[in-house]
């Protein structure tokens, strides 16, 4: 049989042997049964190292003596290799077999290299994702206790701050005796107080129960009217404090809702053109029916919102200036939920030093 053939038949013996891990050896063994040849090489370049050898004699290539047959190895024109043979007398068909042999090691090595590559990136990443799925479920079991423990902690703070908010009012209204100015003026200190601190715990709370999803709707037929006016008069303190003027104008109609979550939504939004209006500003409340729609506009003559902030006030936590006291940047992120609730929407239109408007779409039916 002619050399050729014998190598066509070697050829495919290489393929055979590629993830063998005496690959180095069997190839040049291969080899022999057509080159005759005394020891063989395989160099990888850069940094220059020995990597497969066959009966070798030297370390490093320049020890290799002038009789050899010496071939690059290559991959997409670039040499990353040497393949050397030492003997004697090698033909020309030896020549060209040799060199279709370097072809031929050289994919299959670079093919072994790609496959060790992706094989290691495949297992980092099978790594990873073990590793947050594991993460991920410690965070969900952290967060749940979280929940679990601001809902419990705001609903036993929420007891004795009514019966301060309670006494107080006794004071005020001087069921107990008469108060002189000064003692007023206290007790009315106290009375804002206790209701800030009632609406941060409020908001921690209702956050948390938003985050467990176990809000739900609890509908009911009423005056839109009353909540509105319920609602102004729990504020009412608040605007005197800051000499703020506020004018509402409220439909006479009777709407399916969700009373409390209504006036969450009114607290949260005219609590907030209160806290970020400045003294003797003023605002507008209008609740209106446009089509099958409720609309709630709350607008204020405060401090405004650049716009570059505008879509992250709604966020939880955000907040655009840390200096407001009693503020826990979950009012407004609570209240998108609640309108959501509701399948409604809710848009701001604001300019700083200007004023800001906030306006909720609750549909009717
Ligand atoms: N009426 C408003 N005027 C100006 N800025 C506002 C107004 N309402 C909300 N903001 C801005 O949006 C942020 C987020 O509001 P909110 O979620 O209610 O949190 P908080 O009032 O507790 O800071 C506020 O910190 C404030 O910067
Ligand atoms: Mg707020």
């Amino acid at each position: 049989m002619d050399k050729y053939k014998e190598f066509t038949k070697i050829s495919k013996e290489i393929f055979k042997i590629k993830n063998d891990e005496e690959f180095g050896n069997k190839i040049f063994e291969l080899l022999k049964k057509i080159i005759e040849f005394e020891s063989g090489y395989i160099f990888f370049l850069n940094p220059e190292r020995l990597e497969y050898s066959f009966n070798p004699k030297c370390k490093s290539i320049s020890e290799i003596s002038k009789n050899c047959l010496k071939e690059n190895l290559e991959f997409k024109n670039s040499v990353f290799g040497v393949v050397i043979i030492t003997g004697e007398n090698f033909s020309v068909d030896d020549k060209e077999i040799f060199a279709s042999f370097a072809a031929i090691i050289s994919n299959i090595i670079k093919d072994n290299e790609l496959t060790k590559v992706i094989k290691m990136q495949i297992e980092a990443l099978q790594n990873g994702y073990t590793k947050i799925h594991k993460d991920t479920k410690k965070i969900i079991k952290a967060d749940e206790v979280k929940t679990k423990f601001l809902s419990h902690i705001t609903h036993e703070l929420r007891t004795p701050l009514n019966s301060i908010l309670g006494f107080s009012e006794l004071l005020e209204n001087e069921f107990v005796g008469k108060l002189n100015n000064k003692q007023k003026e206290y007790i009315n200190d106290i009375k804002i107080s206790g209701i800030n601190l009632l609406a941060m715990i409020n908001e921690i709370l209702d956050m948390s129960r938003i985050e467990s999803g176990s809000v739900t709707l609890n509908k009911s037929e009423f005056e839109i009217k009353t909540a509105v006016t319920e609602v102004l008069n729990i504020i009412k303190p608040l605007a005197l404090k800051k000499q703020i003027t506020i004018k509402s104008s409220v439909v006479d109609i009777k709407i399916e809702a969700d009373y409390q979550k209504i006036q969450q939504i009114l607290f949260n939004l005219v609590g907030n053109a209160l806290k970020y209006t400045n003294i003797g500003g003023e605002i507008n409340i209008s609740v209106q029916k446009s089509g099958e729609n409720l609309l709630i506009k709350v607008k204020d003559n405060g401090i405004g919102i650049e716009k570059r902030h505008l879509k992250k006030i709604f966020n939880r936590f955000e907040q655009i200036n840390k200096t407001f006291p009693n503020s826990t940047g979950l009012g407004l992120a609570i209240t998108k939920e609640l309108v959501k609730l509701h399948k409604g929407g809710i848009k701001v239109e604001s300019e700083p030093n200007i004023g800001s408007e906030f306006t909720v779409t609750i549909p009717l039916c």
